[in-house]
């Protein structure tokens, strides 16, 4: 659970609530309740800052039972959707720790299942999932249009495919309030053949290249693309990828022609639950004057914890991880040889492909002492492994912003990373220029080959053997600054200019 009591202090003139801008984020995730990865994480931290900012922010979410079972709920509606026979209850709750009020979309039969939100225990995807979505969209629009007589949002801020069908509501209602969609991830498109398009409810001219059609089928992120006012993604870097066809899987084109409207804002970090200084899930907590005692406590923790031998005079490498393609672990497991026999250890703690799985399941036993694998979801694990590690590896083939580099910085575990999307603008590369003006905090390497990634590893342990180096290096990470506050002040600017564009 997040701590007790409000995590930014709201300033008290801001109290005559009245006059604040309103904005309801759409979104299926929500740390600590759920989350699949850096969402969850996002959808967290970034409505606090906004109310830091002077907004007044609420959160609409689908009705896991994660969310229900966690907090106190008040009825608000019942309403006629044209997804079941019955209502569909709509709560609210104040959420404990950041005090930001959100609506659940209480329909058991849609949400009341095992599993993760979008797929059952064996791993494949509801077949229902656009029903099941298109539920949390409709509810979304409808709250934008006084679903809850007394709260009504100025603006409809809506994050991936989950949420990308809200846009696509208040177009076919004619409803006038302006609406922001945020890609996390183009990968994940919430695509469906054309047969259900039928179940989604909207206008069948919606079914077409200028709508929500994809390739003969439909995908609900197409909808958030085509029909939200402003588009968002969370770096600059990936802004401009994802308009080039190798990274906009299949939806460059329509990204180019809205590049007017598509800007990039990186995520932040959120202090109260990534700061060494106050990590009540590591062994010692430090800040940037006591970092080598601090990480020291760490790292024993993790050599005992993985059966770790043998400190060498190169660095313990860390990661946190999904294993998908994007994550380009594949490389990391490809070059594992040649980073053992520098002297390397790895510790890992990540889920999902089987293969990958497999193969560093395989890799921890032909290096016991060298090579530590956890394979699961470990909140607490992940914390440690920032602390104790001395170098956090993101090797990904494309990567939105990234979070784990992010929280690597902070934790002074310099980020060894592949120069793409939110990884290239967050990691300065350590060389001869960046250490000589202060400005290296990690390494960044280009090839997506295992030689590319392991000559980076190379550049890492000889910066490792010149202990002064590395500690300067080290510093200059852990006071680098990523905060919401900083997101929070883009996103407040795109949100004035949406409203008096559309007032
Ligand atoms: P993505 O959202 O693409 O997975 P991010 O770096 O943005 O990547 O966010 C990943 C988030 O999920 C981070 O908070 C990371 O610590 C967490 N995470 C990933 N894998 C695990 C795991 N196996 N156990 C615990 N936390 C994990
Ligand atoms: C996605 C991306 C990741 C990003 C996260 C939060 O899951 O893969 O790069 O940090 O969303 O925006």
């Amino acid at each position: 659970m997040l701590d007790d009591g409000f995590r930014y202090a709201l300033p008290i003139l801001r109290i005559g609530v009245r006059s604040l801008m309103r904005v309801l984020h759409a979104a299926a995730e929500l740390f600590p309740w759920v989350k699949t990865g850096g969402l969850g994480d996002v959808v967290a931290a970034l409505p606090p800052a906004l109310a830091a900012a002077g907004l007044d922010v609420r959160l609409v979410l689908p009705g896991f039972t994660a969310f229900l079972d966690a907090f106190p709920l008040t009825e608000i509606a019942r309403l006629r959707t044209p997804f079941a026979a019955g209502r569909v209850r709509l709560v609210r709750a104040q959420l404990p720790g950041s005090g930001v009020h959100a609506y659940v979309v209480d329909h058991p039969a849609f949400y009341d299942r095992p599993g993760s939100p979008y797929a059952a225990p064996d791993g494949h995807d509801w077949p229902d999932n656009h029903r099941r979505f298109a539920l949390l969209g409709w509810v979304a629009a409808a709250l934008a249009q006084g679903a809850d007589p007394d709260w009504r949002p100025d603006i409809l801020h809506c994050h991936d495919w989950h949420a990308g069908l809200a846009p696509a509501y208040l177009r076919a209602e004619g409803a006038a309030v302006p609406s922001v969609f945020t890609v996390h991830n183009l990968a994940y498109q919430g695509a469906f053949p054309a047969a259900l398009f039928a179940d989604l409810a909207l206008p069948a001219s919606f079914f077409s290249i200028d709508g929500i059609e994809f390739y003969g089928g439909f995908a609900l992120i197409k909808a958030g693309l085509f029909y939200a006012d402003r588009l968002t993604t969370v770096s600059p870097t990936y802004a401009s990828e994802i308009q080039t066809a190798s990274f906009g899987m299949g939806l460059d084109g329509l990204l180019r022609a809205r590049a007017d409207v598509l800007s990039g804002i990186l995520n932040g970090v959120d202090p109260l639950i990534w700061s060494p200084q106050n990590d009540p899930l590591l062994p010692l907590r430090y800040g940037v004057d006591d970092a080598a005692v601090g990480k020291a406590a760490a790292k024993a923790a993790l050599e005992r914890r993985f059966g770790l031998t043998g400190a060498g005079a190169a660095p313990l490498f860390g990661a946190v991880t999904r294993l998908t393609p994007q994550k380009g672990l594949d490389l990391l497991l490809a070059a594992l040889p040649g980073l053992i026999a520098l002297g390397g250890r790895l510790v890992l703690l990540c889920s999902g492909d089987s293969d990958l799985e497999a193969g560093f399941a395989a890799a921890a036993q032909n290096y016991p002492g060298q090579v530590g694998v956890v394979l699961g979801y470990d909140d607490a694990l992940s914390h440690l492994i920032m602390a104790g590690s001395d170098s956090i590896v993101v090797p990904s083939r494309f990567e939105p912003c990234g979070l784990t580099q992010l929280y690597a910085l902070r934790y002074g575990a310099l980020p060894l990373v592949r120069r793409t999307g939110g990884l290239a603008d967050t990691v300065v590369d350590t060389n001869r220029v960046t250490l000589a003006d202060g400005s290296a905090t990690g390494f960044v390497f280009d090839e997506e080959t295992p030689e590319g990634f392991l000559a980076a590893i190379r550049r890492a342990t000889a910066l490792y053997d010149d202990d002064v180096s590395w500690q300067r290096v080290m510093r200059q990470a852990m006071t680098r600054d990523f905060s919401w506050a900083a997101a929070a002040r883009q996103y407040v600017a795109l949100y004035r200019q949406l409203v008096s564009n559309s007032g």
